[in-house]
C-alpha cells in the first residue's frame, strides 16, 4: 500500500478576508502550517525512497510546499481551485448582495451552478481526470496540496462517494487526509496539526 496525503494550503490572506479565488499569499496561521507539515511529511514518509509534492500554480499552495525539501515538487493548472469567475476576489454576503440571483442559483444546485465566466463543480470533477489517472500510476507516496473544491473532488473519488455529496464535503484548513489505497480497499486517517 502506498499512501496519498490530501491538504489543502496553508491559510491564505484572503480566506482571512474571507474572499473566494483569488491568489493571495499565507497568513501567519498558514506559514505556521506550511512548517508543520513539512514535518508531518518528513516523518511521514521517513522510510520512502521516492514521493512527489504536488501543487497547483497559485502561490498560496507552492507557498505550503515550500518548507518540504528532499522531494521533486510538481505544479499542475488542473489542481488550481474551482475558477469562480465574475465572482472571483468577492465574499459570499457581497454575492448574495450584488448578484442574488447567481447567489440563488449556486444554494439549489451546488454541483452544476457555474459562476458566470468561471466553473462548476462538474467542471472542476471533468479538468482532474487527467490529475486522477496520473495518481493511479504513481508507486511512490504523492502529497497533493490543492484548494477546497478541488480536494473534495480528488477526496469523493478515492473515498467513492457519491457526486451529489462533492460540494458539501468537509475538507477543513490546516488537516492532513491520508488516504492507503491496498488490497482490501481504501482506508483514510484523517491528522489535524493545528486547531
Ligand atoms: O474560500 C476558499 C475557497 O477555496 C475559495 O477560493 C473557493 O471559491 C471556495 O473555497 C470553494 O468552496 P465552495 O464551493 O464551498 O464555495
Amino acid at each position: 500500500p502506498r499512501p496519498i496525503l490530501l491538504t489543502r494550503h496553508g491559510e491564505s490572506q484572503d480566506n482571512v478576508r474571507g474572499r473566494i479565488g483569488g491568489d493571495s499569499i499565507l497568513s501567519e496561521a498558514g506559514e505556521i502550517y506550511s512548517k508543520k507539515l513539512a514535518n508531518f511529511i518528513k516523518k511521514r514518509l521517513k522510510s520512502e525512497k521516492t514521493a512527489s509534492i504536488w501543487t497547483s500554480t497559485l502561490q498560496r499552495t507552492i507557498l505550503t510546499a515550500t518548507p518540504i525539501v528532499g522531494f521533486p515538487k510538481i505544479q499542475w493548472r488542473a489542481l488550481e481551485e474551482i475558477n469562480s469567475g465574475a465572482c472571483d476576489g468577492m465574499t459570499y454576503e457581497e454575492i448574495k448582495r450584488n448578484m442574488p440571483e447567481e447567489y440563488e442559483s449556486r444554494l439549489k444546485d451546488k454541483l452544476r451552478y457555474r459562476y458566470p465566466r468561471g466553473e462548476s463543480y462538474l467542471d472542476v470533477i471533468q479538468r482532474l481526470e487527467p490529475v486522477i489517472i496520473e495518481l493511479e500510476r504513481q508507486r511512490a507516496p504523492v502529497v497533493v496540496i490543492s484548494h477546497q473544491a478541488v480536494l473534495r473532488a480528488l477526496y469523493a473519488y478515492f473515498a467513492d462517494r457519491p457526486l451529489k455529496e462533492i460540494p458539501q464535503i468537509e475538507v477543513p484548513l490546516h488537516t492532513i487526509i491520508e488516504i492507503q489505497m491496498g488490497v482490501t480497499g481504501v482506508q483514510e486517517k484523517r491528522y489535524k496539526l493545528i486547531d
